[in-house]
């Protein structure tokens, strides 16, 4: 086929996708400006995964993973790290690393491990669990709250618990969980039981915005049970799809197990991450946001993004028909429980006879019988666009149109 005539028949079998600008679900970045996209396309061609021939890609890794790491509180001398696809490889490394070390503390190969979360965990760590066998020990959700609370989260731990998950940023609510306290209940169950549980901090949206608009909030490795953390560049980074960071505090905290040597691209090199050849154009975009944006620009893009956020749910308030699980004021995500006389799919299916996608879920137990509506605002969404979707919305939810 001639290339036109193949690209032509790509974007026509495409056509019905949603718009991925209107789509309210995504937590991906959605758009790029027109020298992202460039150097996107100049380095799609180099594997990330060849160091042998891209020691200066290379190099931009450990200069990305040392910027976390001082975001995050941490010593950017001392933090290791990897880009991954996304958190959810992110997230299977550092689960492995706690199950590693976890092994190597107490020896114990008899008794089963566990693994402690809140009920509003992303699936990549029941996903986890599962594959490595491990027991995902769930606190149940609390009405109005599928986050972990610090005191459950201690009750739950035992001797076989290899870490404890904290999330900032929940995929349901985009809400933060209070690791600060999380932190501080552990600190109390190891003093009195000598159980030492470490933290891995799932902070796959909140990473790239707490630091820049909640700069008195301790989550990070300023904690010092939080031995890791992951982020997804790909959201709040401002990267396109295909990137994840997961970050140890130190060398000593991530286990020695997950390294594996490979020579045969020149010179021996050990690698941390589960996927090995893949394009570094999202690594490359990581750092041209660094220098692009820099901490006032995130900080002012993400900003704007929270207000909104905030005015989408002061609307939706308006109405007196929604129950808030998320109204803006961590990630800048809206989330929406409704009376039973308000059908959100039906809210939903009539958003997108508008060109909105919103996604509408079953919450985790033991909140099972309640849907969600969750809106994602990112940097491309207007303020225009926040007018006319709670518009759509107050038209569906006025009492005649019920
Ligand atoms: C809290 C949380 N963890 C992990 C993930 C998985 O991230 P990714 O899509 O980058 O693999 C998500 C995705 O939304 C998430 O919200």
């Amino acid at each position: 086929m001639d290339p036109a005539a193949a690209a032509a028949a790509v974007r026509h079998r495409l056509r019905d996708d949603a718009e991925p600008v209107r789509n309210l679900a995504t937590f991906l970045t959605t758009s790029f400006e027109p020298e992202a996209v460039q150097l996107h396309s100049a380095y799609l061609n180099r594997n990330l995964a060849d160091r042998e021939q891209y020691p200066a890609t290379d190099e931009l890794v450990q200069e990305c993973v040392r910027i976390l790491g001082e975001l995050w509180g941490g010593d950017g001398c001392r933090v290791v790290g990897s880009a991954t696809t996304g958190s959810s490889e992110a997230a299977l490394l550092a689960g492995l690393s706690l199950l590693h070390r976890w092994e190597e503390r107490t020896g114990s190969g008899a008794r089963r491990p566990n693994l402690v979360m809140g009920a509003g965990v992303h699936a990549c760590w029941r996903n986890f669990c599962r594959h490595w066998g491990v027991e995902p020990r769930v606190a149940p959700a609390r009405p109005g709250c599928v986050g972990l609370d610090g005191a459950v989260a201690a009750e739950l731990c035992d001797e076989s618990t290899i870490g404890v998950v904290a999330v900032l940023g929940g995929t349901l609510d985009g809400r933060y969980e209070p690791v600060r306290d999380i932190a501080a209940e552990l600190d109390q169950l190891a003093d009195r039981s000598g159980i030492d549980v470490p933290v891995h901090v799932d902070a796959a949206g909140g990473g790239f915005i707490a630091p820049f608009l909640d700069p008195d909030l301790q989550w990070g490795f300023d904690l010092p049970r939080v031995v890791s953390i992951n982020a997804s560049g790909h959201k709040y980074g401002q990267v396109p799809p295909g990137l994840g960071w997961v970050l140890w505090r130190d060398r000593d905290h991530r286990s020695g197990r997950l390294g594996f040597p490979v020579n045969y691209l020149g010179s021996n090199h050990t690698y941390h991450e589960f996927t090995f050849s893949r394009s570094a154009a999202p690594v490359v975009l990581q750092y041209y946001n660094f220098l692009r944006y820099g901490f006032a620009g995130y900080r002012s893009l993400h900003a704007r993004s929270r207000r909104l956020a905030q005015d989408l749910a002061a609307r939706l308030r308006a109405t007196g028909r929604f129950q808030f699980l998320g109204d803006g004021s961590d990630l800048p995500v809206v989330a929406v429980t409704a009376e039973p006389d308000l059908k959100l799919s039906q809210l939903a299916r009539r958003l997108g006879e508008c060109g909105w996608a919103v996604p509408v879920y079953q919450l985790p137990p033991d909140l099972e019988e309640l849907t969600a509506m969750r809106v994602v605002v990112r940097s491309d969404l207007r303020p225009s666009d926040v007018v006319a979707f709670a518009a759509a919305v107050d038209e569906f939810t006025r009492p005649h149109a019920v």
